[in-house]
């Protein structure tokens, strides 16, 4: 199956499944769940979900197994992507094409939209339907997602990009930054989507991480390369942000063409990781194309 066909079918399922979870909350609070609905379902390219589901496919999984590891991954990314926008963090108002929940909504309900997206990503993770022989794996699934979205994760790497605004940061700081706040939550995708198989061997999993820190890092750096080269009309969210809020990125530390020449580098060093994996890396393969090859 071609990256986009792959693409595609994974698109409909997720935004499908993560519909259903919105759908099946009790209807207490209608404007918040308005919210969490605008800032969980308008959009998103689904990088994470997509690596859920081509890591366990990969592996020999069913869809129906991965849905929910994939679901939770996904609200954890919209809630920090909410939190990431108030006016206390980046302060942006476009996103994903869509005025940012705090504009659409206020700045309490979208605090409180992202708070609800982060439990109920645990939520889904702890109740989603599956096998028996995987409950052992739940476990240590609900352990890696609360990692990698917390302190020694995403939060902590988001502390320190705020920290880094108006410095002259080193390049090593700069990937702690971007290790923490974007290739933590990438990494864990794809962890959860092997531990969705009960006899994964620590080996495989390894091999399959050091390819997800290589993709992760590489988002990122794309990201900051964007901000720079792309639209505000492409990308759905203002162009230029990172400039105007004196951000260390990759292009302000090592210049452009340095930023580019690094994407290469942890292109290669993801494919590298791959090699001699017992399994079909073609997809794992295009993936890792399309995070340093994407426009938006
Ligand atoms: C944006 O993430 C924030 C970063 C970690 C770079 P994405 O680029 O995955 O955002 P969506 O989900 O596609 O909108
Ligand atoms: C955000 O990084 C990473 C998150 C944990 C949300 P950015 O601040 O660079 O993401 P964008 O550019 O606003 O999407
Ligand atoms: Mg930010
Ligand atoms: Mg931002
Ligand atoms: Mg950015």
């Amino acid at each position: 199956m071609s990256l986009a066909s792959f693409r595609d079918q994974h698109r409909k399922r997720i935004d499908d499944h993560l519909a259903r979870q919105l759908d099946a909350l009790p209807l207490i609070a209608p404007r918040l769940k308005q919210a969490m609905s605008h800032g969980l379902l308008l959009g998103g390219k689904r990088v994470r979900p997509f690596l859920v589901y081509a890591v366990g496919e990969m592996l020999g999984v069913a869809a129906e197994v991965l849905d929910g590891p994939a679901a939770a991954v996904e609200c954890i990314h919209a809630y920090s992507l909410i939190h990431d926008d108030l006016p206390a963090m980046d302060d942006d108002d476009l996103r994903r094409g869509q005025p940012t929940v705090h504009k659409a909504f206020d700045e309490a309900t979208a605090i409180l939209a992202g708070d609800a997206l982060q439990t109920l990503a645990f939520e889904i993770l702890a109740s989603h339907a599956m096998p028996t022989d995987l409950l052992g794996n739940r476990l240590r699934m609900v352990s890696e997602l609360a990692r990698a979205s917390g302190y020694a994760g995403m939060c902590g790497g988001q502390a320190l990009d705020m920290d880094g605004e108006h410095k002259q940061l080193g390049l090593s700081q700069l990937e702690t930054i971007h290790r923490h706040k974007t290739g933590a939550l990438i990494i864990c995708a794809v962890t959860l989507g092997a531990l969705c198989r009960p006899d994964i061997d620590e080996s495989t999993l390894a091999a399959l991480q050091e390819y997800a820190a290589a993709i992760g890092l590489a988002f990122q750096v794309q990201d900051d390369i964007l901000d720079i080269v792309s639209d505000t009309a492409t990308l759905g969210k203002r162009q230029g942000a990172d400039l105007a809020h004196e951000k260390s990125t990759y292009p302000a530390l090592i210049g452009l063409d340095g930023a580019r020449e690094l994407t290469r580098e942890l292109h290669q060093r993801a494919l590298t990781a791959l090699q001699g994996l017992p399994y079909n890396t073609d997809i794992l393969e295009a993936f890792a194309d399309y995070i340093i090859e994407r426009t938006h």
